[in-house]
């Protein structure tokens, strides 16, 4: 079972609540919805790829009583301010570009409320009730590459479905956050994310294939998503996942860098669906048969080539990094979770220099199985597998290392977390 959250944390939240309500904290129920890693399968989701992802220990709590109105009421642990609103207000989408233009009280806390409730309208769920809520973040996380932002997303979903008494999967979850994040936000990015918050297990990694998905428009039509939990055997020695942070925090829905990519993955696809021709079909490389790809290949300029590199050939890391992981093999894994790595900068070139340093200081340090950039590698941390014995050791050593490669950055995580040594987590879920 995961360690996270603790008893105190949840009397923290729940106090918090019963104190903005009135209510007993008896009464307040509880969203936990940890955060992701994704060891293989890097900026390939939103091409239709295959993934793998598995939660921390660690997350966003939302405890929340049902407002008995149509009145939501929220206050965060690590934002000033309160955000209120109401469930019958119609949402609009805001987009990347006016997202500044976003109702003043709206920080970035509440504009994923918002968003939730555009995602339930959207959906024609029947939303009657408001909540009054309280979000925590796990300190120092926000921002950081594991998906805080699609964690507040279906913390929302989950206690505005939860007040109201619905019933809503898991899979229509997904496609509920993503319409969030792409519908509402603008940000054209895969389902990695909320699906790895919604589907994991503790104890293993999730697998999931995103071709499956409707089409990246706002279509409401759900469809089962192809996935499996994947349980490794008993292990040689137990591992644990470090995390190194850069001190870059820029959001990813602020960066024209992710849409971008996912723009020339997407000419890519276009240039070797026309030269196959088959170019009536969706411009997404998940639509590209690898043997016509390794035929075309060079019909694509460098840059788009890079592309469609990183897509072909993580999709085969991710097959790859399931039977290993499915028979223990650790030091396998790591290799191909630091060759992902390693396709992200040169193939993808997604990377910010201060986590392509992390990166690099991370390979060198004791016990470390494998590295790569946790998120979308603009900003954030990298994710290492680490040998548990020498994860101390090796924590110490990336802080050092770092200290000496970008001390003004570093010099921002100073009083923070330089490096967290984490362990597996669970799904999202109410208490
Ligand atoms: C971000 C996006 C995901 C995914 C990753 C990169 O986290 O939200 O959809 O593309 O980057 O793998």
């Amino acid at each position: 079972m995961s360690s996270w959250p603790t008893d105190s944390e949840l009397i923290a939240i729940k106090e918090a609540v019963a104190k903005m309500s009135g209510r007993d904290t008896e009464e307040v129920r509880v969203v936990v919805a940890p955060y992701r890693i994704c060891p293989l399968g890097a900026h390939i989701d939103h091409q239709g790829g295959a993934v793998s992802a598995m939660t921390i220990n660690k997350g966003i709590l939302l405890g929340f009583v049902p407002s008995g109105g149509t009145e939501v009421q929220l206050r965060s642990a690590q934002f000033d301010g309160e955000v209120c609103f109401r469930v019958d207000e119609i949402q609009h989408p805001i987009g990347l570009a006016n997202k500044n233009g976003a109702p003043k009280e709206t920080s970035i806390w509440g504009t994923y409320a918002r968003g939730a409730l555009y995602a339930l309208q959207t959906s024609k769920k029947n939303i009657k009730q408001g909540v009054v809520g309280y979000i925590s973040g796990s300190d120092g996380l926000d921002s950081s590459g594991l998906s805080s932002s699609a964690a507040v997303g279906v913390a929302y979903l989950l206690a505005l479905e939860n007040a109201n008494e619905l019933t809503v999967s898991p899979t229509e979850n997904i496609e509920l956050d993503r319409l969030i994040e792409n519908g509402y936000l603008g940000l054209r990015n895969g389902i990695l994310d909320q699906s790895a918050i919604l589907l994991s297990s503790y104890g293993c990694l999730t697998y999931m294939d995103c071709k499956k998905l409707p089409s990246q428009k706002n279509s409401l039509k759900m469809q089962t998503m192809d996935h499996k939990l994947v349980q490794a055997p008993e292990l040689e020695k137990p591992f644990r996942i470090l995390l190194a942070f850069s001190g870059l925090k820029q959001a990813l829905t602020t960066n024209p860098g992710y849409n971008l990519r996912v723009a020339e993955c997407q000419e890519a696809a276009k240039v070797l669906l026309t030269a196959y021709g088959n170019s009536e079909l969706e411009p997404t490389l998940c639509n590209v048969e690898h043997e016509v790809y390794e035929a075309h290949k060079h019909e694509l300029e460098t840059v788009l080539a890079r592309r469609a590199e990183h897509y072909f050939s993580e999709n085969m890391r991710v097959t790859k990094g399931l039977e290993a992981w499915a028979s223990g093999n650790l030091e396998e894994f790591g290799k191909l979770i630091s060759a992902s790595g390693l396709s992200s900068i040169e193939n993808y070139e997604c990377g910010a220099e201060p986590l392509i340093q992390l990166y690099k200081i991370l390979l060198k340090a004791p016990g470390v199985y494998g590295a790569r950039f946790s998120g979308a590698g603009f900003r954030g941390c990298c994710v290492a597998f680490v040998d548990a014995e020498k994860a101390e050791e090796a924590a110490s050593y990336v802080k050092n290392e770092y200290e000496k490669a970008q001390p003004e950055f570093a010099k921002k995580l100073s009083g923070g977390t330089p490096v967290l040594i984490c362990e597996a987590g669970d799904s999202a879920r109410v208490l």
